[in-house]
């Protein structure tokens, strides 16, 4: 899987190879500290709906889409759309044993993923100042990342509505892998400003990086539980580049060659237990990586 993207990107790869430093860690950032396994167990159910973010929107509506659907039986769907093709899948639905709406969009296999990360799409652009009402102009996103998000955000929110009306839970989890994780950021960011009684979660995996440092900040300064777990040495969350003014937000995961799920503080914490670290250039990761397994769960429908 390394092959395609590392030859396809000459510009990327010689831009990264003019950065020679790596970043310092931009927020306090504590000790490492290894999860217990009853906490990456907790992971499970929300790594299988991200996973699912990957069915046709057919066989999530119906919720009959195989192993992703089978993991978490009692689901109970309620909207989905997409085409998997100009509009990534999505599903939104309640979880009874979690107590939790979830949202979950379509991620992308590694080399449909690091074109969209390293083409013109990664113009950091404002966000839409009626899909995010109040928002500061200083806060910049992907530009392919926000129209992605753009073209179902209305369609989400009504389905978010629904489901918090019908099932009576204030509780929203946002989830998706890849592609689709970054959407579901954008989702963490949006909903909020629309929904104003409920506590809102974001489950990213082999998240990509989103927006700017103010993006990130915010993100951060947000009443929003963040985690976004990296799978060893994939290279998808250390694109776009830091050079190129982004910047993750705090709550990273990685998932060590030992297995160790490490919790790495800070926002794009450089050590070399955490994602930055351990794959400081493209050529370090590892694109097979990108697909997982987090935990006992390889991503894909
Ligand atoms: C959607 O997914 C289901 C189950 O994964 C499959 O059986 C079905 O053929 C798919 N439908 C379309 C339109 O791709």
């Amino acid at each position: 899987m390394r092959a395609p993207f590392l030859c396809a990107y000459p510009l990327l790869l010689s831009a990264l190879a003019s950065v020679h430093a790596l970043p310092a860690a931009r927020s306090d950032s504590g000790p490492i500290t290894p999860l217990t396994s009853s906490q990456i167990d907790a992971f499970e159910p929300y790594t299988w709906y991200a996973s699912t973010g990957h069915c046709n929107s057919s066989a999530t509506l119906t919720w009959d889409c195989g192993a992703d659907c089978d993991a978490n039986p009692s689901f109970k769907p309620v909207a989905s759309g997409g085409d998997g093709d100009a509009t990534q899948y999505w599903f939104v639905g309640y979880d009874p044993v979690l107590d939790t709406v979830i949202v979950s969009h379509q991620g992308t296999d590694t080399h449909k993923i690091l074109p969209v990360l390293t083409d013109a799409d990664i113009l950091l652009v404002e966000l839409d100042s009626d899909l995010f009402p109040g928002i500061s102009s200083e806060i910049k996103v992907s530009q392919g990342f926000r129209g992605a998000q753009e073209k179902v955000a209305t369609d989400v929110l009504a389905a978010v509505w629904t489901t918090i009306d019908r099932y009576g839970t204030s509780q929203v989890t946002m989830v998706g892998h890849s592609l689709g994780a970054a959407i579901s950021l954008l989702d963490a960011v949006y909903l909020p400003l629309h929904i104003f009684d409920a506590s809102f979660t974001f489950i990213g995996y082999g998240l990509p990086r989103v927006g700017n440092q103010e993006f990130a900040d915010y993100v951060d300064a947000a009443s929003l539980s963040v985690a976004h777990i990296n799978n060893k040495e994939d290279p998808v969350p250390i694109l776009p580049g830091m050079f190129l003014g982004y910047v993750h937000p705090s709550g990273e995961v990685h998932i060590e060659d030992s297995g160790e799920w490490a919790n790495c503080p800070g926002q794009d914490n450089p050590s070399t237990q955490c994602i930055v670290g351990d794959v400081p250039k493209i050529w370090d990761g590892d694109g097979s990586d990108h697909v997982g397994p987090y935990g006992g769960v390889e991503m894909g429908c």
